[in-house]
């Protein structure tokens, strides 16, 4: 009887509002390609999907919400490679990558770029990297927490030329720019979907992107490997999570809406005016599995090697 309630359940879906949660604040890059995002998946759905902040911990105390919820559906995650990062960061993560989750599929992949306040000094990465080894102990670094995006980059950048820098750590990027823009923090490694208007504006400096290539939006900033570190290449892939449980049929619809908002020409539109890369023919299942699989013991590889203990 039960599983007979469950079948119907899943006929019916979705009936009532969706929860995507994004673990980290308002107004930063996951939010701003997950309500993108909720919008485009919504027809296919035909009902709406309402994001909920749950910030902290670098994205794992949202994380491990969604992955206690109940398994219908209607809380969902959109998470991106800290989902990834985090289970080698952290003792206790509080989910376990491959087991806590059904996955939906991958959704953008998002170069990052290193910036300043608009008033420090350094004009170019050169002159960044030799005043941040002259004042190694005045300079600030802004990031999430450990597990997110823009510590990892942090960490690899301050890693690449030799130095420890003090880092304040927030819940998302969002409120970081905000202290960035206030100049009350130096520097930050962060996503062209919060760093791009404030690039172009004017409003921070900008030294380089991580991407392989240069970003098509922010043409005359140089890729790090142009600035001399060849090795120095990360992208911010996100992927999109229903609780471990949550019945095929759902899960098909999910895959589905995800699949129909990916290809709608407004969701395309806004991701490329904000540098990001639309990953359409890997929004399924499998795809994310493979990524998962790929990504959780090459980072864990990676830490270990720089002797970064879990927490
Ligand atoms: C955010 O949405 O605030 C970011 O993705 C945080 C990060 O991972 O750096």
């Amino acid at each position: 009887a039960l599983l007979a309630a469950g079948a119907a359940q899943a006929a019916d879906y979705p009936d009532h509002v969706i929860n995507m949660v994004v673990p980290f604040s308002a107004g930063g890059p996951t939010d701003n390609v997950a309500r993108s995002l909720a919008e485009a998946m919504r027809p296919t759905l035909g009902q709406t999907v309402v994001v909920e902040n749950k910030a902290g911990a670098g994205g794992t105390i949202g994380t491990s919400q969604v992955a206690r919820a109940k398994p219908d559906g209607y809380s969902i995650l959109l998470m991106h490679i800290g989902f990834s990062t985090a289970p080698s960061l952290y003792k206790s993560p509080g989910y376990d990558p491959k087991s806590s989750f059904e996955p939906i599929g991958l959704v953008v992949d998002v170069p990052m770029t290193i910036i300043a306040r608009s008033d420090f000094p350094a004009n170019n990465m050169k002159e960044l990297v030799d005043y941040i080894k002259a004042n190694k102990d005045k300079v600030s670094l802004a990031n999430a927490g450990i597990g997110a995006a823009s510590q990892l980059c942090g960490t690899m950048f301050t890693q690449a030329i030799g130095v420890d820098l003090l880092t304040i750590p927030y819940k998302g990027t969002g409120p970081a720019m905000n202290d960035l823009l206030g100049k009350q923090v130096d520097l930050m490694c962060d996503q062209t979907t919060n760093t791009s208007q404030q690039i172009k504006a004017g409003t921070v400096k900008a030294y380089a992107v991580t991407s392989k290539e240069r970003v098509p939006t922010l043409p005359d900033l140089p890729t790090m490997q142009e600035s001399g570190y060849k090795d120095f290449e990360v992208g911010i892939w996100h992927g999109m999570w229903a609780p471990a449980g949550t019945p095929k049929p759902v899960t098909d619809k999910l895959v589905a809406a995800l699949q129909a908002g990916l290809a709608s020409p407004e969701f395309q539109k806004r991701m490329a005016g904000l540098g990001a890369t639309v990953l359409a023919d890997e929004a399924n299942p499998a795809a994310l599995t493979k990524k998962v699989d790929q990504q959780v013991p090459q980072w864990a590889e990676m830490f270990k090697k720089a002797g970064l203990e879990p927490q």
